[in-house]
């Protein structure tokens, strides 16, 4: 880990179930958190189409539908799956440290 960069503590691993998402505000960040088959993925959580919260979305497998327009998301990639999303949302790559989901900024 670089100096400069900052490890952000999202939550505990046990606050996700698995197929399920959480909204987590944190150093002036908006994410959601989801539990894939016991894996966890950290996205923006407003959906890059409009006002959509992406952990208040449908998941389904890898995918998140937005619960706003019917967009669709790759959890792991960000990519869109399904318009009218077309913008890619941004993904932080999520390591389990002492039981707890971190990313790093
Ligand atoms: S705001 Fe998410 S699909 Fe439109």
């Amino acid at each position: 880990m670089s100096a400069a960069a900052k490890r952000l503590e999202l939550c505990n691993t046990g606050d996700v179930a698995p197929g399920a998402a959480l909204k987590v505000e944190i150093g002036g960040l908006t994410l959601a958190v989801f539990n894939v088959g016991g894996k966890f993925y950290v996205t923006d959580d407003q959906c890059t189409h409009g006002p959509g919260s992406l952990s208040e979305g449908y998941v389904d497998d890898d995918v998140v539908e937005c619960n706003f327009h019917n967009g669709q998301f790759n959890i792991r990639s960000g990519e869109v799956v399904s318009p009218p999303c077309m913008v890619p949302v941004r993904t932080y790559p999520a390591t389990v440290v002492d039981g707890k989901i971190t990313i790093e900024i």
